[in-house]
């Protein structure tokens, strides 16, 4: 039987992620809650991610290695019930770091409320959620956002009459430590310039910088929502339907946008663009009535007959 090496770490220095050998075996059943107290996460909303890289750091000199290592969000026996219904059930998802996973599934498969959950907008009536080994079900949303696990359009509000520079700027101050502080001086917001257009150059809206952003199109402005997700620094970001209500040269624009930030980062995504799925995607999952029926890429899924079934039955082409 495989070895399994955990150590003992000084209380408070690490997130619970379960350290084991090359060799090891993942034993989600050990993994603890956060080892934070609320009043020491407040004293120092950073500490998580010091504790974090500390870790990594140390795991590196011991040349042991961690199953967040690899799957950078992951949940077992996730459940929602709504007064009796399971919108979803035991959901198992791992997300491997670096990765594009799509969730599709027919309407009502329960891809939203996962969503939802992860994200920390719903309470799971069950189950677990990790992020990069830590245990966050019983997180709050700004504090999983400040992790780096971050929802496009959860925190970084478009506002309309802004440009788009100054859209990103306001995120970036947000992200920096302070809240929405309009009476800061011009000065004090002109710090962030620099990093602003190098976010908008990133997502192609350089020469959008001073156009407000409700004169923007449609794409775009995604485009611009992406960028003020992405001034907060995130390391994983989850995208509810990028491509909704976009017509075919956004959804181009957008989907090459994506493959630029999978670079950097992980994107975990809800798409009913098929080909969209199929041209982006690294790994699928599919959900029906709130449970996972398959899971595997494009060309695995599309001669599996369960996931055929699925969507002819739920009247999808
Ligand atoms: N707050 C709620 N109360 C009761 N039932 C709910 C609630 N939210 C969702 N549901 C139900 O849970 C099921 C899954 O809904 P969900 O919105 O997660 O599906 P979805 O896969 O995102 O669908 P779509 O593709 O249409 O967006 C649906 O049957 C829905 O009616
Ligand atoms: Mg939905």
């Amino acid at each position: 039987m495989a070895h399994r090496n955990r150590r003992a770490f000084p209380r408070g220095s690490f997130p619970p992620c379960l350290i084991h050998r090359v060799d090891g075996i993942f034993r989600p059943e050990a993994a603890g809650p956060g080892r934070f107290s609320k009043a020491s996460r407040r004293a120092c909303p950073n500490r998580e991610k010091v504790a974090a890289r500390e870790m990594a750091s140390r795991r590196r000199l011991t040349g042991e290695i961690c199953l967040a290592d690899e799957f950078i969000l992951e949940t077992h026996g996730l459940t929602k019930e709504f007064a009796g219904f399971f919108a979803v059930r035991d959901v198992a998802l791992k997300v491997r770091r670096g990765s594009i996973h799509a969730l599709i599934g027919p309407n009502g498969a329960g891809k939203t409320t996962c969503f939802n959950l992860l994200t920390k907008f719903l309470k799971p009536s069950a189950g677990q959620i990790l992020y990069k080994g830590q245990d966050i079900t019983a997180m709050a949303p700004a504090d999983v956002a400040r992790l780096g696990l971050v929802r496009s359009f959860q925190i970084s509000a478009v506002f309309p009459h802004l440009t788009a520079l100054e859209n990103v700027r306001v995120a970036l101050q947000r992200q920096h430590g302070s809240s929405f502080d309009f009476w800061r001086s011009k000065s004090v917001l002109d710090r962030f310039n620099g990093r602003a257009m190098e976010l908008l150059s990133d997502v192609g809206l350089s020469e959008f910088a001073n156009t407000p952003a409700v004169e923007m199109p449609y794409g775009r402005k995604r485009a611009l929502e992406i960028a003020t997700t992405l001034a907060l620094d995130p390391e994983m970001m989850l995208l509810d339907e990028p491509m909704a209500g976009m017509g075919h040269e956004d959804i181009d624009k957008i989907a090459a946008l994506i493959k630029r930030i999978s670079a950097k980062h992980t994107i975990l995504m809800v798409e009913h663009n098929l080909s969209v799925v199929a041209n982006l995607s690294d790994i699928i999952t599919v959900l029906t009535r709130g449970q996972v029926l398959a899971q595997g890429n494009y060309a695995e899924l599309s001669k599996d007959e369960r996931v055929k079934e699925a969507y002819l039955g739920a009247g999808h082409a």
